[in-house]
């Protein structure tokens, strides 16, 4: 029996030589402090795979938190950790394919200007017809849906997360590896993310994270995608729209919409689509 080279190896003394040894490596991805490192790999029959490794105990933390997500939620927009690799000495690498498209915004790739020069991927994706960017969101908000449906909240999501096919107009979730079940009440000073992207309760020791969280994320997320700028001075939606933004992120989470399915309800019927 042939085994495959990543889906069925259950362990590798070290990840970057191993994978040099079944296929080329083609991308890495080390972004400095983050405690992680992904590869791009073309096996030698030609496919092409994501493989992300932990290389400190607080990143070998949250891969793991990833691992547990992935096992309970399944949705196409979502790219799925396949596999894991044991790495000799402690920790794991996750296997993912790979998807062609652009993350919007990288801290670290993208530079100062990442959000705003109008090379960058974020830039060019608000240029989009807007079309185009309502069903990008249409796919988040789905793979929220089912995010929802099995009992977890995003935490650090943003346009980071966001991979964006411009050749295929195809919108893939990556790096949700802080998602977790919930709620949960925050026993930290504030959760980790993007803050343009977070509720006001993930700063506050103490507070109840839940759906209503991730409504605010959402909310926020359209608000930011659905605008030529990033100043949110060039809205380009409707004013219904706009309405069921504000309800999504009133700062008391009370005030907003109770959970995803709410959201996704009130947002459809103003996008003028059937719930
Ligand atoms: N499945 C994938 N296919 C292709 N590229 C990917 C995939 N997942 C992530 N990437 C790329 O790798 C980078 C790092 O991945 P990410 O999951 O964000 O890692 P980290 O946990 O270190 O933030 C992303 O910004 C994106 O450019
Ligand atoms: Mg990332």
């Amino acid at each position: 029996m042939v085994l495959h080279p990543l889906l069925g190896i259950e362990e590798v003394p070290a990840v970057e030589p191993y994978l040099g040894r079944v296929g080329e490596v083609f991308r890495e991805f080390r972004e400095p402090d983050s405690g992680r490192v992904s590869y791009g790999v073309r096996l030698l029959d030609g496919a092409r795979w994501f493989v992300k490794e932990a290389v400190t105990d607080h990143a070998r933390e949250s891969l793991a938190r990833g691992w547990a997500f992935h096992r309970a939620v399944r949705h196409s927009a979502i790219v799925p950790q396949v596999h894991r690799i044991a790495v000799r000495g402690g920790g794991w690498a996750v296997v993912m394919p790979w998807r062609e498209g652009e993350v919007l915004y990288c801290p670290t790739r993208s530079g100062p200007r990442g959000r705003t020069s109008p090379e960058s991927p974020l830039a060019r994706f608000r240029a989009l017809p807007t079309g185009h960017v309502l069903r990008a969101f249409d796919r988040i908000l789905d793979a929220h849906l089912a995010v929802e449906a099995a009992g977890h909240v995003a935490v650090d999501f943003y346009d980071g997360a966001l991979l964006y096919d411009f050749a295929r107009d195809a919108t893939h979730l990556i790096d949700l590896d802080e998602y977790r079940p919930g709620p949960f009440v925050l026993d930290e000073e504030r959760l980790p993310g993007s803050r343009r992207f977070m509720a006001p309760e993930e700063f506050v020791r103490g507070a109840v994270i839940d759906t209503r969280t991730t409504v605010f994320t959402l909310g926020r997320t359209v608000r930011l995608l659905l605008d030529a700028g990033d100043e949110e001075r060039a809205w380009r939606g409707t004013p219904a729209q706009q309405a069921v933004i504000v309800r999504a992120t009133r700062a008391d989470p009370g005030d907003r919409f109770e959970n995803v399915h709410d959201f996704a309800t009130a947002w459809r019927a103003a996008d003028g689509r059937l719930p």
